[in-house]
């Protein structure tokens, strides 16, 4: 007997071997523990017995042992007692009931039973919301419990001044391979905050738990005023930039929560900004995780409010194959005229998404193939344009599955509305045909006074801008310069105006050709039919011909103010060439010529110039034109004064006759 006490006592447990029959008289005392009944391993608890005053021992029993291993101190002369244990184990779990003694033999009626319940006796379970922590007041959800630990049971606990528990035991999910219990929970309302956690135990030690789970806060949409969720600087993210997430709600908020929809734990819990009604969440360095869809939760003292819309997450730069953005017919499109924005790609995403700087709303477009090429586009189009559709677009590719992730934005393209204010004029002081390597100035003006102007080249994504300066005779005009002319400046030209505070430019000027020569090897030849030296009302023929094959033919002549003439060529016996006809040659007509090839592939790329030809165009009389003029009126006076003095000779005859009658 002494050998089994000693081992018992070992445990910190003894038979109390002296246990009284005279119970029942004494009212029973009520046995408390703190800091709760449910501690993890190695925390100090105490228990506290209370009797009545006057008592002169208490003892704790557990598991229906008495157990005196715990510090006994008597408080307020008896009244109560305390039973502190500094470091909770494993062995400490169990069932906990208290006694009390007025005489050493008269002891009261047990107390009640508490359970003490030890946790960290196995790994944490883990607790998830299905299908989401998000619920609508009145709604029903189910928690699922899940660990690895095979068999046993579950237990769930809700949080919060009252406590609720629910036991289930596990079941085998073969999906997951893992132990599970579900609990249904609700209907949830939205006057308090749901924070569950959950543990698992098994049945032979019903008190040994796991640890706990981490913490699950149910999100409740009540219907208390809807906060406002918005992203600065914007909602559409490079990666590495910072962000910030605003959730502004009611006054009195005492928590915000944001949420990723399909989460399981909030992104954030922020505690409201002092002073005002909004939290910031904050995103320092922009993720691809972090593209998403975000709600955001309010809760007051009067419960929580209604959840906020949804902000859409999109971080940029994720496919590095970045679209190509492009304007048709143009990037300046006249006012209440239709345009296309073409955005493409050769990678096959599944969507293009136009976006313009400020606007909230972008458009997106499942891609089409492009018949003939590997590449894929998408065409936005739009009408009826007005200076409101103007700005910044871009575009961006994307696959469905993850809609919030872009590629890299393509290049910016600025979109131009040109108005009815009077087109300027365009002009060249070069010549339309240029040699590479020479200096281009093209001379934008008007006698509008407009403080801008802008050079656009048919084709291209971008518009040239200079401020106007005014000369003295009262123009405005700006210049456009390029000192070193290249091949890929070959093409049509066409400038605007506009005032400062318009968005919208002036109708366009007359187009100007600029011609580069030199990209074709070829050296057409030209020649004159029938003679160099015509006289003025004959008919011209300049032949311009080549030995390779070209598309069309220019002929220039040197100097002129008037653009080059085209024509298509013929081909007969490995020949090309065409005829300009020149009908009724005047004076003016007189000058050097030259000619040029180039090929339909590119227009404005022309051939080397051919040998000059000069024209002279000369009067029938070798004269020059007003001398000839003069002398014909000149002679029809002689013959005038001629008629007049033969009329007046036979007028005098006449009256000769009458007086020799
Ligand atoms: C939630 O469950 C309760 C019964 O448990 C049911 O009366 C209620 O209609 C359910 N609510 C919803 C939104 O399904
Ligand atoms: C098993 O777990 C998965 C994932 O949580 C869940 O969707 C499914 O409903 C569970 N199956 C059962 C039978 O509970
Ligand atoms: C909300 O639900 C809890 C738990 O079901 C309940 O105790 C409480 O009374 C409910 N509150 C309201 C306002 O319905
Ligand atoms: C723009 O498109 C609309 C609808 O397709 C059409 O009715 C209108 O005539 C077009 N306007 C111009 C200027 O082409
Ligand atoms: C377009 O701009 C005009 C002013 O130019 C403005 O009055 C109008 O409200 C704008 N329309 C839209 C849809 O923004
Ligand atoms: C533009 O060019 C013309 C001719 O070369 C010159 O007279 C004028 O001063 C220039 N104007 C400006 C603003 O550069
Ligand atoms: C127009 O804007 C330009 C550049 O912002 C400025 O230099 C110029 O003085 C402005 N003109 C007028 C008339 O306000
Ligand atoms: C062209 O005209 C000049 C003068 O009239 C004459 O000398 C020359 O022979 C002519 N040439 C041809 C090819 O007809």
């Amino acid at each position: 007997m002494t050998f089994t006490f000693t081992v018992l006592l070992c445990l910190g447990l003894t038979l109390d071997l002296r246990t009284p029959v005279l119970a029942g008289k004494l009212p029973k005392p009520v046995l408390r523990v703190q800091p709760d009944s449910v501690v993890s391993k190695y925390t100090e608890v105490t228990f506290l017995c209370e009797g009545t005053t006057g008592v002169t021992k208490y003892s704790l029993y557990k598991d229906g042992h008495s157990y005196t291993r715990a510090t006994q101190f008597l408080l307020e002369s008896g009244k109560k007692a305390e039973f502190r244990i500094s470091y909770i184990n494993e062995n400490h779990a169990g069932r906990y009931r208290c006694y009390y003694y007025v005489t050493y033999y008269e002891r009261s009626e047990p107390s009640n039973t508490l359970e003490l319940v030890v946790t960290g006796a196995f790994t944490k379970p883990s607790l998830s919301a299905q299908p989401s922590p998000e619920v609508t007041s009145g709604g029903n959800v189910t928690l699922q419990c899940v660990s690895e630990q095979p068999y046993g049971r579950f237990i769930l606990i809700k949080q919060g001044p009252q406590k609720l528990s629910w036991r289930r035991d596990s079941q085998y999910n073969h999906s997951i391979q893992n132990y599970q219990a579900l609990f249904p929970v609700g209907p949830v309302n939205s006057s308090q905050r749901w924070i569950f956690r959950c543990y698992r135990y098994d049945n032979y030690r019903p008190q040994l738990w796991s640890d706990p789970s981490e913490a699950l806060e149910l999100l409740v949409s009540g219907n208390l005023h809807k906060p406002i969720i918005k992203a600065e600087p914007g909602s559409v993210m490079a990666p590495g930039t910072s962000l910030t997430i605003w959730c502004q709600g009611t006054l009195g908020a005492e928590i915000y929560v944001l949420h990723k929809v399909g989460s399981q734990e909030p992104q954030d819990t922020q505690n409201p900004e002092e002073p005002g009604s909004k939290a910031k969440f904050s995103i320092p360095s922009v993720r691809r995780e972090h593209a998403g869809q975000y709600r955001c939760y309010c809760y007051s003292k009067a419960g929580w409010s209604e959840r906020s819309d949804t902000l859409e997450l999109v971080v940029t730069g994720i496919h590095y194959n970045k679209p190509s953005l492009s304007a048709r017919p143009s990037p300046v499109v006249t006012s209440g005229g239709n345009m296309t924005l073409q955005c493409a790609s050769w990678n096959r995403y599944d969507k293009f998404i136009l976006t313009r700087e400020d606007q909230q709303l972008p458009s997106s477009l499942d891609t089409q193939h492009i018949p003939w090429t590997s590449q894929y586009q998408a065409l936005f189009s739009m009408e009826h344009m007005t200076p409101n559709h103007t700005g910044t677009f871009r575009c961006y590719g994307y696959y469905k599955d993850t809609p919030q992730l872009w590629s890299e934005p393509s290049e910016p393209l600025e979109i131009h509305i040109s108005g009815l204010s009077k087109k300027p004029s365009l002009l060249t002081q070069q010549g339309y045909i240029l040699h590479p390597g020479r200096s281009l100035k093209l001379q934008c003006s008007s006698d509008i006074s407009y403080d801008r102007f802008a050079l656009y080249k048919v084709g291209e994504a971008d518009l040239t801008q200079h401020c106007s300066q005014r000369t003295q005779a009262g123009l405005f005009l700006a210049n456009f310069t390029r000192d070193y002319v290249s091949r890929d400046m070959g093409g049509q030209y066409r400038c605007y105006g506009a005032h400062n505070l318009s968005s919208e430019w002036s109708a366009s000027s007359d187009p100007l050709d600029i011609l580069i020569t030199g990209y074709l090897h070829v050296t057409p030849s030209l020649s004159v039919k029938p003679n160099s030296t015509v006289l003025s009302g004959e008919n011209v023929i300049l032949l311009c011909q080549s030995m390779y094959s070209v598309d069309t033919f220019i002929l220039s002549k040197e100097g002129s103010a008037h653009p080059p003439m085209r024509l298509k060529s013929k081909s007969q016996e490995y020949q090309w060439h065409a005829e300009f006809s020149m009908t009724a040659v005047t004076y003016t007509d007189t000058g050097t010529y030259r000619c040029y090839g180039s090929q339909d592939s590119a227009p404005y790329l022309l051939s080397e110039a051919s040998a000059p030809v000069e024209l002279t165009v000369s009067d029938s009389e070798n004269q020059d034109h007003t001398t000839g003029n003069f002398i014909r009126i000149g002679l029809a006076v002689i013959v005038l004064i001629v008629l007049g003095i033969l009329v007046f000779e036979a007028w005098d005859s006449q009256s000769w006759t009458h007086h020799a009658a």
